[in-house]
């Protein structure tokens, strides 16, 4: 595993990514913008005209077993390709009775349950993804997803989102914001 990486999402002016469309799946929205800077490491301030910024860091996994590890190191693949012109930034926070949970009760609902992992595995190595950590900087989200894929496999990501949102872990979700981007 790399060292935990601090990541900030800043919406604004400026930024490589266009932002396509920002859409409040359950709760509040996030302020309209125009563009989105992803920008990695702690040292690095938010742009100060940033119409909204939000910072999660990279961690270890919680539930995911050697088996599965395994099968997506086997098939993922990492950010920044150059035909991935489409980008998915979805931050989602959970409910305190899914925090009240105890680990292996959380992981039973995400993949027992929800076939989480393998319904990604389903999508990959054509999805590439980070999943970034907020709640334990007091962040408004307790997960800040996010996933870079090429134009053609579009339509398959809508249906992976479609899909883990009918899974009984969705049902601990109470915030979640589709933020939808592209590049040239
Ligand atoms: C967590 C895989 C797509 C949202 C995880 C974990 C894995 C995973 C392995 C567990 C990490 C751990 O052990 O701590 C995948 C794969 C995907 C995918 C292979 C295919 C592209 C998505 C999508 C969303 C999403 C599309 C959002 C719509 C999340 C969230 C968590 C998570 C919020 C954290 C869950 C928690 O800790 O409670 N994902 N995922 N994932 N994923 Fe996915």
């Amino acid at each position: 595993m790399p060292p935990p990486l601090s990541v900030t999402f800043a919406a604004g002016a400026a930024g490589p990514w266009r932002i396509e469309r920002i859409e409040a799946v359950l709760g509040e929205a996030l302020p309209a913008a125009a563009r989105l800077t992803m920008q990695e490491g702690a040292s690095v301030p938010a742009p100060p005209d940033a119409v909204w910024a939000l910072r999660g860091t990279t961690s270890n996994p919680r539930y995911t077993t050697r088996a599965e590890l395994d099968a997506l190191a086997a098939v993922q693949q990492g950010l920044g390709r150059r035909q991935a012109t489409r980008a998915a930034l979805i931050p989602i926070r959970k409910t305190e009775a899914w925090w009240a949970l105890a680990q292996d009760e959380r992981r039973a609902i995400l993949e027992e349950s929800s076939h989480h992992i393998a319904i990604g595995l389903d999508y990959l190595p054509a999805v590439a993804r980070r999943l970034h950590h907020g709640r334990e900087l007091g962040e408004p989200f307790d997960f800040l997803t996010w996933f870079e894929y090429a134009p053609e496999d579009a339509e398959a990501f809508e249906v992976l989102v479609r899909r883990l949102r009918a899974t009984e872990e969705w049902r601990h979700v109470t915030r979640e914001v589709d933020i939808r981007l592209s590049r040239d």
